[in-house]
């Protein structure tokens, strides 16, 4: 079927899963030239991909952009995505924990070198203008399987599914072909996790620990980690597309899964966690987070590609400006903007 060209090209958001990630989560220093050279970044995205995919083609590179709440109208003019806002702390069971980040690089490839390269080709040209606030190299491990033993990834949905699942359609038009993602970084006490006998492990997770198949729901319980993260809404499960990854650091005693999940709303992801950290009901938690803590959590919006393609660097929105002055007056320069003397041209081809 032909794409259809009067919508807006997508990031590579449902890109296949892959071998190798890097997970960039970076503040953005104050002042508006770091704002420019985040802005400059947009733009020139897809020819740097363009430049380091190209050496193997094989190697399947992709790389998805998203910004943070707060970042959003400091970057850009105009409208704001419908659903864009912080990620929301949860203090249940146990406590999801909501960390800074203004912009998110999601870098895939079979071949962790190919990451790294744009990743380094990346912070080279943002330079000064940003911070990292975290920064994880993800690998595949035996058969997909996370560092707690178990398949992960098997219902994820695929092709159109995934698109359905992810992209945003007619509910948001001027950014239609975007996308809402949450990043969280766990840390596993594995020790204790593989204390657990495989059978408990089994009833937790909701599937088989060797051959992956899901659990019968006559045995599987109301706390498995697949029954509280399954959302149904006039009928109909509502999908997110998730590519986690573990990574671990042997010297530190560090082994996690980095959670990464995309959906055309973020309310139905931020309803799993509710599931998951509070209980359905309440009280019915994911086991799983009692040997898994979540360290890090934010929310990102996703443009499409088309409108990353349009940012124009020197296309500073009225609100952005220097910080204002210790006293709490308004900086000059943001005075200026405010009477709108200095509105400059649009930044999104689409709108
Ligand atoms: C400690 C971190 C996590 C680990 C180790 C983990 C692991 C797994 C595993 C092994 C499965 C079963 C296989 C599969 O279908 O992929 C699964 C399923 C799933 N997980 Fe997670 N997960 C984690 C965090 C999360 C979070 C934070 C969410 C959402 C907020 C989530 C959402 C889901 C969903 C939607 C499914 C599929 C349920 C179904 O339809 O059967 N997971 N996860």
């Amino acid at each position: 079927m032909a794409a259809d060209e009067t919508k807006p090209t997508p990031q590579p958001v449902v890109a296949r899963l892959t071998r190798a990630a890097i997970f960039l989560v970076l503040t953005i220093n104050p002042g508006r030239e770091s704002e420019t050279a985040v802005r400059s970044m947009c733009a020139d995205l897809a020819g740097l991909l363009r430049a380091v995919g190209f050496r193997d083609l094989e190697g399947r590179l992709s790389c998805v952009m998203a910004f943070g709440s707060d970042m959003w109208d400091r970057l850009f003019e105009g409208q704001r995505p419908k659903d864009l806002h912080p990620f929301k702390e949860i203090r249940g069971v146990h406590h999801a924990v909501s960390t800074p980040g203004d912009v998110l690089f999601h870098i895939r490839a079979t071949r962790m070198d190919l990451c790294f390269e744009l990743a380094m080709e990346i912070m080279a040209r943002l330079g000064d203008a940003v911070a990292t606030a975290d920064q994880v190299q993800g690998f595949n491990y035996f058969d997909d399987r996370d560092l707690i033993g178990f398949v992960d990834g098997t219902e994820n949905p695929v092709d159109q599914d995934a698109i359905n699942a992810a992209i945003i359609d007619d509910e948001d038009p001027v950014f239609a072909g975007g996308s809402y993602v949450i990043v969280q970084k766990y840390l596993h006490d594995l020790k204790r996790w593989n204390a657990i006998p495989v059978e408990v492990q089994e009833g937790i997770v909701g599937r088989k620990k060797f051959s992956n198949i899901e659990l019968d729901d006559s045995v599987k319980p109301s706390y498995a980690h697949n029954a509280l993260t399954t959302i149904v809404e006039n009928g109909e499960e509502l999908d997110i597309v998730r590519d986690n990854m573990p990574f671990g650091d042997v010297g530190k005693g560090e082994f996690g899964t980095y959670f990464i999940g995309y959906a055309r709303s973020p309310a139905r992801i931020e309803q799993m966690l509710v599931n998951m950290f509070i209980g359905r009901p309440p009280g019915n938690y994911d086991r799983l987070l009692d040997v898994s803590q979540a360290i890090t959590g934010s929310l990102f919006f996703v443009p499409s590609a088309s409108f990353l393609d349009g940012v124009e660097p020197d296309a500073a929105p009225a609100m952005s400006a220097p910080a204002d002055q210790p006293d709490g007056t308004i900086s000059p320069s943001r005075n200026e903007k405010m009477d709108g003397s200095l509105g400059i041209g649009s930044l999104k081809k689409e709108v």
